[in-house]
């Protein structure tokens, strides 16, 4: 196999069949369609080239800038692509939670903005959050900018309904799966396979996977998320289903530890959704029906997540078993915190002077935030706890976050590591500002 150019590598991504031992399914052939092995290590390099492709040689007469809201695989595949043509390339993204794609980004010559989202913008005086205005100014024909518009770019689903979709049923020697299963993020991948699969065979049932609320997947939204998404269409899928981080990290170890795939953790989600998904289909097939096939997708490899699943599960790599984890409280213990709201946590302040702790991101602390209170964000902070309780048990704590409900799950770990008063700030930030309760500009 021979190229003039990495670009030409997207794409024609293998379909390894999972063996039946491991997924115990007996009359489904389950298969991976590995989009890991795509040049720049995902999924996204296929959307990523489809979109920016049209509008390089403008870009390079002008010289514009590539920009995209991502903190993932989007910019990393921009980034190379960007670079390969002279550009500079910068990605515009609310939080980088995992720090090994920020290094990566970096080192592949990219800039950083960090803006903060909507839940977590403050200034009443703006009416829209700061990622919004930004979309909009990119959007602008004089723009300085290229921007590739990946939650609304039809480019990006095309690059599957084009490529993704038919490969898989060429390589299904013709026939449609009967299950195809995805996570979905910009819900590109998942909408343009459909298509594709669809206009083969109508009967596809199609299984959208999202990240359950109790935590995040890096590369995919919860089921609240998605439909802020322009590409993102209900039509599309037959069902959608929740998959938590821990179980994306089960199914990630199963794919590296005894199919030697090495899946990141959407590939791991989209594995043990699709497993769990067939079983009851599988129990209901004899062994006189003919075989169904299923396809899931796995995104990107396990080597960048190694720090996300260090926090959630250490003993996976040789570290003591997580202690105090968010992860672990119950809901009945979230029902047991104190809640406060506006107008009661002004009068608490004034009387007890209570430690106020905003877990928002710096930039959203530095726009707006309760006189006094102290920004340690929800990372930080969870590492914090981690190791014990980082003040004394009975100095009164108020937490506050966006909308309420990170800090009450911390308020709770925080009485059951044996802290007498820390309650949680009722609907967040955003509630006291609608309340008209007073905040200050950093
Ligand atoms: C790791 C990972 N998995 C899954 C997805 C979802 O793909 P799509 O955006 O096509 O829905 C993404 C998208 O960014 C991703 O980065």
């Amino acid at each position: 196999m021979r190229y003039d150019s990495i670009t030409q590598v997207i794409g024609n991504t293998p379909l390894v069949r999972i063996d039946p031992e491991v997924h115990g399914l007996r009359h489904i052939d389950l298969y991976a369609k590995l989009e890991m092995l795509n040049p720049f290590g995902s999924v996204k390099d296929r959307a990523a080239w489809n979109m920016a492709r049209p509008g390089l040689a403008t870009a390079m007469e002008r010289g514009s800038q590539l920009v995209e809201l991502s903190s993932g695989n989007t910019a990393k595949a921009l980034s190379v692509i960007a670079g390969m043509h002279g550009l500079s390339f910068k990605s515009v993204t609310n939080r980088m939670r995992i720090p090994e794609i920020k290094d990566l980004l970096l080192l592949l010559g990219a800039e950083i903005e960090e803006l903060p989202g909507q839940s977590e913008c403050l200034d009443p005086t703006d009416t829209e959050d700061p990622l919004t205005l930004f979309h909009r100014a990119l959007s602008d024909p004089d723009s300085a900018y290229l921007h590739t518009d990946q939650y609304f770019n039809a480019r990006n689903t095309e690059a599957h309904a084009l490529g993704t979709g038919p490969e898989i049923v060429k390589d299904l020697d013709g026939r449609v799966p009967d299950w195809f299963i995805a996570c979905v993020g910009t819900a590109g991948s998942s909408t343009g396979v459909a298509r594709a699969l669809r206009e083969h065979d109508s009967r596809v049932r199609v299984v959208g996977l999202v990240a359950d609320k109790s935590d995040f997947i890096p590369g995919i939204r919860t089921i609240d998320e998605v439909h802020e998404v322009g590409l993102f269409d209900p039509a599309t899928y037959d069902t959608m289903e929740p998959v938590t981080a821990d179980e994306a990290i089960d199914g990630m170890l199963t794919l590296a530890r005894r199919c030697g795939i090495l899946a990141g953790p959407t590939g791991g989600a989209a594995y043990f959704g699709t497993v769990r998904q067939l079983r009851a289909a599988d129990a209901a097939l004899t062994d006189g029906d003919e075989r169904q096939a299923a396809v899931f997708i796995v995104c990107d490899r396990i080597e960048s997540y190694l720090s996300y699943v260090k926090q959630r599960r250490p003993e996976l790599i040789g570290l003591a078993a997580r202690k105090n984890s968010l992860l672990d409280v119950s809901a009945a213990e979230l029902a047991a915190v104190v809640t406060v709201g506006a107008r009661e946590a002004q009068e608490w302040i004034a009387r007890e002077q209570p430690l106020v702790i905003d877990l928002r991101s710096p930039s959203a602390y530095a726009a707006l935030h309760i006189e006094h209170a102290v920004n340690i964000t929800d990372e930080l902070f969870a590492e914090l706890v981690r190791g014990g309780l980082p003040f004394s048990r009975r100095k009164p704590v108020l937490l506050t976050c966006p909308v309420g409900d990170r800090s009450a799950r911390y308020a709770a770990l925080l009485s059951r590591m044996g802290h007498t008063d820390a309650r949680s700030l009722d609907g967040g930030i955003i509630a006291w500002r609608d309340a008209g309760a007073p905040l200050v500009r950093e």
